[in-house]
């Protein structure tokens, strides 16, 4: 142990403290050792760092930071460089915000497009999201900041994500959902990880030792720490064992005593401790710094928030080359994202930016003939009749419509997943009323996720921003006239229709569990495989230039080729490779992402690409020899600008490895065809390797500490149904309004147990007991058990107070026993 001599001197209160927060953000440090206290803060795309009132929800301010694209957007510029870069100043950010975790990336797998934090992560696909993500982390820890990927592992929905069970066949688990996050620790060297709230297979990720020791460090050699996401602590000393270092927010005595009972009662060895200690201290001495610099440059990182914004937007129409749009041309800009951006999402990545542009601040700098602005549509609600007329009538008026639309604020949230696909109603409406009176129109998206497009026939162009940050309105201009050339590919595919998605008949698991039956076959992996069309495929993006492949060359190590711009313009191309496994005896996706590089070239300018094959290229997950192994034959090599439209195609063979490949033609019919659909229960058992785990609420009315809050409509005790239709109320009244309750939402779908973990040590898991015995109907048993519990905590926060005051511990350093 590398602080063995400080560790030695330490008491087991001390220790036992340590493994839990002080107060929201911060970890617990002591003077006497030398040991200082860390500062860890939101968010992917930007600094939250709260100098006041605390919360992990985004409700409360933060100090201002630069606001660059969410990961969704950045994801579409295929540019892991890019992701350095933004990582780089976000680091710098940090260091002068005092904070030495930053709390991202995020990048769970887009399982679902109604997930509602998909604007938060990278893409459908683990190589991209974890090329990107490995990106960031290196960028962000160049500036001595760790970097805190999250949240690992299998946390695609938002629904009861507290206390969800994520049921997921091995094989599943590591090819699709841990992949991406191998990249980054292996490729980043991440030096702290967060853990999710939900269970995989039935045991909660923060005290999961099969995640956190053997996949983690055993085979990854992850050598940071991990941090529970707010409130995923579910019993904290088998955390600690099982390989969490600290749990957060902080749960004060109450968490501290149950480190020190289990170290009594032997659960927990105190060599363990010691060792998460010493992992923990690694990364407290690693991100410490004397001095620090007091400002950053606000413009230059506005200016390369710009830039990154502008690299991922993706044309996806462009019908008669209307764009780059012609300055002589008489345009119309319809819609309120124009005057009041949609540039974030909502949640814990909530930035407080330090500027916001306009897109009507900006247009009189460009050459744009500009006829005027109409409003067209209320942020929610009905649509507005007049809002409609005065947008038609301007659009009538001018030659071409800049139609700026997407999903509203309340369409995507952490908290809460989508109910559909669509756009909003009013927005829609407004589209076809100005469609019917202007052919030339121009849609300028935003959105953080994929929407269904059935309008979008009666439109020239679409433009998809997604969310492009503070500067993302100019980076929109610059592309609208040409001053860029779009770029852009999709980190997800767009299908035709929300019924067309791989995992509709299983997304969100609605009680205890969501089962993942569909598999490997997550986004274009399922469409590719089992033949669906879809709007966009996985990959896809327009530009105003044209690229040729020609040549390839594919050895076993990598694969080259030439690429060409063959237009009029100057630009960039993302080249793809996939590579195509024609196996027997294992079922694989038609196709899957192995490599890309996005390259610029001069118009008429040619180059030799070269992509490398690396570990990842044929590899497969063999849940016999529970080990990688890859298949020895012969793989199709197929190169391309989007998975669908490939350009060039080799053979390569591969060598395999020993293990004996496992023939599974006949147990698993529909993952071979891929029409993983309705998988029957018989087929999932087998994929899964046991039984499937019965996932249904308890039908009883008895709840228990990991039942949410909001079961309580169905509680034994009537005070708890009272509680419980309040809290629905408030709910849906908030939801009605257009700005759902987080809060509320929040407690909503919390289990039981996060009353100990959010209250900050207020409230102990004996008192959740005694809570729970109430709900369950025993009024004064529960009440009497409340009591005694709370007397215990008491008592037992004095003592321990007394033993850190007798260790001596300074009263000034003491805060986090009353601070929450
Ligand atoms: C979110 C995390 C976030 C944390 C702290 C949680 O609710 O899931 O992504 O980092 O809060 O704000």
């Amino acid at each position: 142990m590398k602080y063995q001599s400080i560790i030695e001197k330490m008491t087991l209160e001390e220790k036992a403290f340590m493994m839990s927060g002080k107060g929201t953000w911060q970890t617990v440090g002591y003077e006497k050792y030398g040991i200082p206290s860390m500062f860890l803060s939101d968010g992917p795309h930007g600094l939250r760092r709260q100098a006041g009132a605390a919360d992990h929800l985004g409700l409360n301010g933060s100090l201002p930071a630069t606001c660059f694209p969410t990961a969704a957007t950045i994801a579409n510029s295929w540019d892991e460089d890019l992701g350095e870069e933004i990582g780089r100043c976000l680091g710098e950010e940090a260091v002068v915000q005092d904070v030495q975790v930053l709390l991202g990336p995020g990048l769970n797998i887009k399982r679902s497009p109604l997930c509602g934090r998909n604007f938060e992560y990278f893409s459908e696909d683990p190589y991209l999201a974890g090329k990107m993500a490995a990106g960031y982390v290196r960028g962000i820890q160049s500036q001595k900041v760790a970097a805190c990927p999250k949240h690992f592992a299998v946390n695609s929905q938002e629904l009861r994500r507290m206390a969800s069970d994520s049921v997921i066949d091995e094989r599943t688990f590591r090819e699709i959902y841990t992949t991406g996050f191998e990249i980054a620790v292996k490729e980043g060297k991440a030096k702290s990880i967060m853990s999710s709230y939900n269970q995989i297979n039935g045991v909660y990720a923060n005290e999961n030792s099969h995640l956190l020791r053997e996949i983690l460090v055993d085979e990854w050699g992850f050598d940071g720490f991990v941090v529970s996401d707010w409130g995923a602590s579910n019993d904290h000393a088998l955390g600690v064992k099982n390989g969490s270092q600290l749990e957060m927010p902080s749960t004060s005595a109450a968490g501290a005593k149950e480190i020190i009972d289990a170290v009594k009662n032997g659960t927990l060895e105190e060599s363990i401790l010691n060792e998460r200690l010493d992992e923990l201290l690694q990364v407290v001495f690693d991100t410490h710094m004397e001095k620090r610099p007091e400002k950053f440059d606000m413009k230059k990182h506005h200016e390369a928030a710009k830039r990154a914004a502008a690299e991922s937007i993706v044309l996806l129409k462009n019908a008669d080359q209307i764009l780059p749009l012609d300055g002589k041309v008489s345009t119309a800009v319809i819609g309120d994202f124009a005057e009041t951006p949609r540039y974030q999402g909502a949640g814990s990545s909530v930035v407080n930016p330090t500027k916001l542009d306009t897109t009507l601040q900006l247009i009189g700098g460009y050459n744009i003939s500009y006829a005027g602005y109409a409003k067209g549509y209320e942020r929610t609600g009905k649509t507005n009749p007049g809002l409609l007329e005065e947008a038609v009538n301007l659009a009538k008026s001018a030659q071409a419509v800049l139609l700026y639309i997407g999903l509203d604020e309340i369409s995507e949230s952490e908290g809460m997943d989508r109910i559909h696909m669509k756009m909003p109603k009013n927005q829609t409406d407004l589209l076809e009323a100005v469609a019917e009176v202007n052919e030339n129109i121009i849609v300028i998206m935003s959105a953080g996720s994929a929407v269904e497009m059935p309008w979008i026939g009666s439109v020239k162009a679409v433009l998809h921003g997604y969310l492009g940050g503070q500067a993302g309105a100019g980076a929109m201009l610059d592309v609208i006239t040409g001053k860029v050339c779009p770029s852009g590919k999709l980190n997800e595919t767009y299908p035709l229709r929300y019924e067309d998605t791989p995992a509709y008949n299983y997304y969100p698991g609605r009680e205890r569990s969501t089962e993942y039956r569909e598999g490997l076959y997550v986004g274009y992996r399922y469409y590719e495989t089992a033949g669906i069309p879809v709007l966009f495929p996985f990959g896809f993006g327009l530009s105003y230039t044209q690229f040729a492949y020609s040549d390839i060359e594919a050895a076993d190590k990598a694969v080259s080729f030439t690429l060409a711009n063959t237009g009029s313009c100057s630009g960039a191309e993302i080249a793809q490779l996939y590579i195509s496994a024609d196996s027997q005896k294992i079922y694989r996706p038609a196709k899957e992402l192995k490599g890309f590089r996005k390259v610029f070239l001069r118009a008429g300018e040619s180059r030799r690409v070269t992509i490398p094959l690396d570990d990842k290229a044929f590899r497969y997950f063999n849940t016999s020899t529970n080990t990688w192994e890859v298949e020895a034959g012969s793989y199709k090599v197929l190169v391309g600008a989007s998975v669908q439209d490939i350009r060039l195609e080799a053979q390569v063979t591969a060598e395999g490895t020993a293990g004996e490949v496992p023939d599974l033609r006949t147990d698993l019919t529909a993952y071979f065809s891929g029409t993983i659909r309705n998988v029957e229960d018989a087929e999932y058992e087998k994929l899964l390797g046991h039984e499937i785990p019965d996932g249904s609420w308890n039908s009883n009315g008895i709840l228990d500490i990991n039942d949410a809050i909001c079961q309580m409509y169905d509680a034994k005790s009537p005070l708890a149904r009272f509680a419980c239709r309040i809290m629905t109320i408030i709910k849906d009244r908030s939801e009605a309004k257009g700005k759902p309750n987080l809060n509320i939402l929040f407690i909503y779908n919390m289990p039981f147990r996060g009353l100990a973990k959010m209250t900050g040590g207020a409230i102990s898991m004996e008192m959740v007991e005694g809570i729970l015995e109430i709900v369950n109907g025993h009024f004064f048993r529960g009440l009497a058990n409340l009591i005694g519990a709370k007397r215990r905590l008491t008592k037992a926060n004095k003592e321990l107070s007394q033993k850190m005051k007798d260790a001596g511990k300074e009263q000034e350093d003491n805060k986090w026993m009353t601070q929450s």
